[in-house]
């Protein structure tokens, strides 16, 4: 009984845990300058690339949407994120734009 008791508290914190807790916003912002992040978004959305992540139509609605589409993105440039750089990436731009609890 106080195992199950245990288990639960346990299982209930991780489901309020942020996504991306591994992830450090502060190396994210340093690695989306790196890999120039914005280059292509600019050309898509005009000023700094930024209302890609706020337009009405953005095509990521979830934590795992966010990986996915930021593989896409670095794929098209041939560069392979590592999974640390992933979740650091995501950390910055869940904190900035995204909210994602
Ligand atoms: C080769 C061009 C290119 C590069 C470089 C690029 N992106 Fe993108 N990115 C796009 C395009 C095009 C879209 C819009 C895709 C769509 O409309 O479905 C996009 C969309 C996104 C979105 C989703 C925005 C939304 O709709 O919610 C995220 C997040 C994103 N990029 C992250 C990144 C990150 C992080 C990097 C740097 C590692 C990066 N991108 C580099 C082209 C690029």
């Amino acid at each position: 009984m106080k195992k199950t008791l245990f288990l639960l508290i346990l299982f209930s914190a991780a489901a309020q845990a942020t996504p991306f807790a591994d992830g450090d916003a502060d190396r994210g912002s340093k690695l989306f300058t790196k890999y120039e992040c914005s280059s292509c978004h600019e050309a898509k959305v005009g000023g700094d690339g930024s209302a890609i992540f706020t337009r009405a139509n953005r095509t990521v609605r979830s934590a795992d949407d966010l990986i996915v589409q930021m593989e896409r993105c670095s794929g098209a440039i041939g560069k392979q994120l590592s999974t640390q750089e992933k979740q650091d990436l995501a950390a910055w731009l869940n904190q900035r734009y995204y909210h994602f609890k």
